[in-house]
């Protein structure tokens, strides 16, 4: 079998060429990273909780009618999505203060936003991701007027649509990051939701309990990120409880 290109690898997902023009195939790695990247770990089953979550949230968000870059999953680990130009910013919206924002406001973790915040960072890992504003987005031309109003749009409407999601199996959306992605057709360039929405760039509390099922428990220590995972796709009903990918291959005698 010819061995495929590989586009970029980047700390949780390897990109390669897809099989049609203008398509990617999007690999969910095992590793996970925090801190910039200070603290990593190789998670077992982490790679095929996110590809089939992230499949789950795009495929919902594709049917109430904020498009996505995803196509299809074609297996454990991969998905076909469409290929796009990322904006260089990541896009987080908070609806409870947490991480970065409850530390640089001085804000006790989990106080309710009187609105949902849309925060937007430079992607620049060298940088740290920096906090930016509008006007050094408009100013180092990342984006241009009219993309932000779009972007503001997308990121309020996912926020919406997870927050419901979430709220039905019992978790609090407290913060989410998306990316967003340029894609031409024809004469007209529109933006769409890209890269992976999953427990990697959420934060996910258990409603009744506080109990964090996201990549806090990995930044924290607090316990199996694996567990944490499987819970958030258990409730959802997204993994078949067969293919649940903890368990090691075992001899069989
Ligand atoms: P934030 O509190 O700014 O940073 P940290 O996770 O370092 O405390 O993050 C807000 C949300 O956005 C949180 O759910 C994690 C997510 N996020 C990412 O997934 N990647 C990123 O590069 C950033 C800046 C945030």
């Amino acid at each position: 079998m010819a061995r495929r290109t590989k586009i970029y690898e980047g700390k949780a997902k390897i990109l390669y060429e897809g099989p049609e023009p203008g398509t990617i195939v999007q690999y969910f790695k095992d590793d996970a990273t925090a801190f910039n990247a200070q603290k990593k770990d190789v998670i077992e089953g982490k790679g095929v909780l996110n590809n089939r979550l992230s499949e789950f949230f795009m495929t919902g968000l594709n049917q109430i009618g904020v498009p996505t870059h995803f196509i299809k999953r074609l297996n454990m680990r991969e998905q076909l999505v469409r290929q796009c130009e990322i904006i260089p910013l990541e896009v987080i919206v908070r609806n409870f203060a947490a991480g970065t924002m409850a530390k640089r406001l001085g804000i006790e973790e989990g106080l309710q936003l009187p609105r949902p915040i849309v925060e937007y960072c430079y992607k620049d890992d060298k940088l740290g991701d920096p906090l930016v504003t509008e006007e050094h987005i408009a100013a180092f031309g990342w984006a241009s007027q009219q993309d932000m109003d779009d972007i503001l749009s997308l990121a309020l409407r996912v926020n919406d649509f997870l927050s419901g999601v979430m709220m039905a199996v019992g978790i609090k959306l407290v913060d989410f990051k998306i990316e967003i992605g340029r894609v031409y057709d024809g004469d007209f360039q529109r933006l769409i939701v890209a890269d992976e929405i999953s427990p990697d760039s959420c934060r996910l509390w258990d409603i009744e309990t506080g109990q964090k099922l996201d990549k806090d428990v990995f930044r924290r220590d607090l316990g199996s990120l694996t567990d944490a995972y499987t819970e958030v796709a258990r409730r959802l009903g997204v993994m078949p409880k067969s293919s649940t990918p903890i368990s090691k291959p075992k001899l069989i005698n």
